[in-house]
């Protein structure tokens, strides 16, 4: 009797002891579970993620941070590298081939999520394998920003950035301008030349045949040269010049403006022969470059015929007047190596008043104008 009653009261001992332990263990084995769980739910990762960053000891560093669709997905890839764990947390996904391999090259060249979340916005694949191809492009940010960015350039804005320190503004005008081309290589054909707008260099041609329709003789009273025409827009307005320039005390006068194209092969003939080649190509254009031919160009005299100099009070009026008529001082100083010509004080080209006054404002010369339009 006595022995029965043991063992009775052992197995309910038993039983009441194992139960706690039964619990305890059921919670415990799920406690990791949920705490995943969890995890997953207040970062927006999924649970096997999450177990990811805790084997990878990253988990406290990532839940301070905004979900990123790229981190999910990187971190079970071989493409997954630490250093740049960070990095990957600000690049935003975008569901491209190579999309992870890319953003390493990218972020090793230098770039930063920023940089890689525009390129990716902005940039075709393609033009992202060329910037992968190539040395760090500063300020890439405010290139893609630019109005005047061409994406179908960007292999030689690379290439340019290569061999010259410029702002990123003056990178990419210069090459929409063509200066990262030999002069008078990859020229185009003008094919609206009466377009008062029209852009004249060593990149952009007319034809042999071309004279302006509307040539008009300059008034006498303002003329001292043999060509003495311009087209009826810029006659007009270069007439005007010349009476508020008369009116302030000043005396200018036209002393060569439209030039045929046999005129101006004549001419840059005769000063290769007498100056030699290289110098007159700083300071005459070959036949079909050059604005005299566009009738909206002049050279122009001060009151003792001479061409104008910078020494001139002609000068100085013209500087700070001539773009109230629509004039432009077309070669300035400093800017030989954009327009191709040395510092030329005396020659004028009618733009009219809205351009002239921009250039004017922005202190530009029209070649810059033009590869920022
Ligand atoms: N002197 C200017 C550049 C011309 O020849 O047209
Ligand atoms: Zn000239």
């Amino acid at each position: 009797m006595k022995k029965v009653k043991k063992r009775k009261l052992n197995i309910k001992k038993l039983i009441i002891l194992l139960i706690p332990i039964i619990i305890v263990s059921i919670l415990l084995i799920n406690i990791s579970n949920l705490i995943t769980l969890y995890q997953s739910k207040i970062t927006g990762y999924n649970i096997d993620t999450i177990n990811v960053f805790h084997e990878l000891n990253v988990y406290n560093d990532i839940k301070k941070h905004e979900y990123s669709d790229t981190l999910e997905k990187i971190i079970k890839t071989e493409y997954y590298n630490k250093n740049y764990l960070n990095k990957y947390l600000n690049i935003n996904y975008y569901d491209k081939d190579n999309f992870f391999e890319n953003i390493n090259k990218l972020l090793d060249l230098g770039y930063t999520s920023e940089d890689i979340n525009m390129i990716y916005d902005k940039l075709s694949d393609e033009s992202i394998s060329l910037l992968i191809e190539n040395d760090y492009l500063k300020d890439i940010i405010n290139i893609l920003k630019l109005t005047y960015f061409h994406e179908n350039k960007l292999d030689r804005y690379l290439k340019y950035n290569k061999n010259n320190e410029l702002s990123y503004e003056n990178l990419i005008t210069y090459v929409n301008a063509n200066l990262d081309y030999t002069y008078y290589t990859n020229v185009i054909n003008i094919d609206d030349p009466e377009n008062v707008l029209v852009i004249v260099n060593k990149y952009h041609k007319l034809d042999n045949n071309f004279v302006p329709s509307d040539l008009e003789a300059i008034d006498p009273k303002y003329n001292r040269g043999f060509n003495n025409k311009m087209r009826h827009e810029a006659r007009l307005a270069f007439e005007e010049m010349c009476k508020a320039a008369l009116d302030d005390g000043i005396t200018i006068y036209s002393g060569s403006a439209y030039r045929s194209y046999s005129y101006q092969l004549n001419l840059y003939n005769r000063y290769v022969a007498t100056n030699g080649f290289d110098d007159a190509e700083t300071f005459s254009a070959r036949a079909g470059y050059s604005e005299h031919q566009t009738g909206l160009a002049t050279d122009i005299m001060n009151a003792k015929l001479d061409f104008i100099s910078a020494n001139d009070k002609e000068y100085d009026w013209l500087i700070n007047n001539s773009y109230k008529y629509g004039f432009h001082l077309r070669y300035p100083k400093g800017k030989e190596n954009i327009t191709g010509y040395m510092y030329e004080e005396w020659h004028f080209r009618y733009l009219g008043v809205d351009v002239a006054t921009k250039l004017y404002e922005e202190n530009i010369t029209y070649d810059e104008y033009v590869a920022r339009n």
